[in-house]
């Protein structure tokens, strides 16, 4: 793992890090990790597994044995099989993310998850984005980045994803889910959301996704 580069992307939900995430390992021909969807596809299993989000050790024991294949797809995203099952969809649901981000706080969930997501770091490159890539997960990266923008920003952004794709949603309840889910990730004791010491911080509020690719190239020298 030590002579694979990796590029972390943390920041909070809606910041842009999934698109940009994307365009840096299109740009360098790396693999991709989206980590939020580890902990989504852990709560869409609890949920059919009918385990309580408060039931730390049968989380741990599902989040070990959970049978989850990740898919490269062509445009480089990543499609989840959660046990056979094709559930890509199902995931982005703010109700999902809300259950992951519940669940996230639990240290020993984070624990159980840290190998699968290390996993991913695979040559020629990783571009890994979530909320501790940079602090907890790939502590050694070699280029740290932290995305953030305004809430109503990152409202519309995810309200805009989630029309698009099909799902109904409201923005009035994705401010206030996003606001929820803010003071929850930064707030718990373990790996809270926060800026590693030396990540690059970069506010998207109001800039394009080519003008936020732009400014990382011209930093990451490779
Ligand atoms: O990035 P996302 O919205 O898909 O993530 C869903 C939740 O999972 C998020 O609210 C907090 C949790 N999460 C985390 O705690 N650590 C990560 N590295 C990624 C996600």
């Amino acid at each position: 793992m030590k002579n694979i580069p990796v590029i972390t992307i943390d920041g909070p939900s809606g910041a842009g890090k999934g698109t940009i995430s994307l365009r840096l390992a299109k740009h360098f021909g790396w693999h991709t990790l989206d980590s939020g969807a580890i902990y989504r596809v852990l709560a869409l299993a609890a949920n059919r597994h009918r385990v309580s989000l408060e039931n730390e050790s049968a989380l741990v024991n599902l989040a070990i044995h959970l049978e989850i294949i990740f898919e490269l797809l062509p445009d480089l995203s990543v499609g989840v099989i959660l046990e056979g099952e094709e559930v890509s969809q199902d995931l982005r649901r703010e109700t999902c993310g809300a259950a992951a981000s519940q669940i996230a706080a639990l240290p020993a969930v984070r624990q159980a998850l840290l190998t699968r997501q290390r996993a991913f770091c695979q040559a020629p490159g990783l571009v890994a984005d979530g909320r501790d890539m940079g602090t907890v997960v790939f502590p050694d990266a070699f280029f740290k980045i932290f995305l953030t923008a305004s809430c109503e920003e990152r409202a519309e952004r995810r309200y805009k994803q989630l029309i698009d794709s099909g799902i109904d949603a409201r923005l009035s309840d994705i401010i206030t889910e996003i606001r929820k889910r803010d003071q929850r990730d930064s707030t718990r004791t373990v790996a809270p959301l926060i800026a590693a010491k030396d990540a690059y911080v970069i506010d998207t509020t109001g800039i394009s996704i080519e003008t936020v690719v732009e400014r990382i190239l011209k930093k990451v020298v490779i």
